[in-house]
């Protein structure tokens, strides 16, 4: 059985963070009880994908890696759900 936890990286810089970003600082506490302790959420400084328009819109966060763009809450629980699904 794999044990390793998803990791969330959340931007916290300055453009996330005015961008709705503010909200994701919150993503462990909003974590339905299913997967409290299946993640590993993090702050970071900026990702560097705000200086690249292909990357989409701000606010930024990364699942095992994965760019997600104008991340929220509820879509970054929904694609925390598709990575553990496979
Ligand atoms: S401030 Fe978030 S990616 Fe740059």
């Amino acid at each position: 059985m794999d044990e390793k936890k998803i990791e969330v990286l959340v931007c916290s810089g300055t453009l996330c963070y005015l961008m709705g970003g503010s909200e994701l600082q919150l993503l462990s506490e909003c974590l339905p009880p299913d997967l409290r302790g299946k993640v590993d959420v993090k702050g970071s400084p900026c990702l560097d994908f705000c200086n690249h328009p292909k990357n989409g819109r701000p606010p930024f966060a990364t699942i095992n890696g994965r760019c997600i763009a104008q991340a929220s809450v509820s879509l970054l629980i929904a694609e925390i759900r598709k990575e553990i699904k496979g």
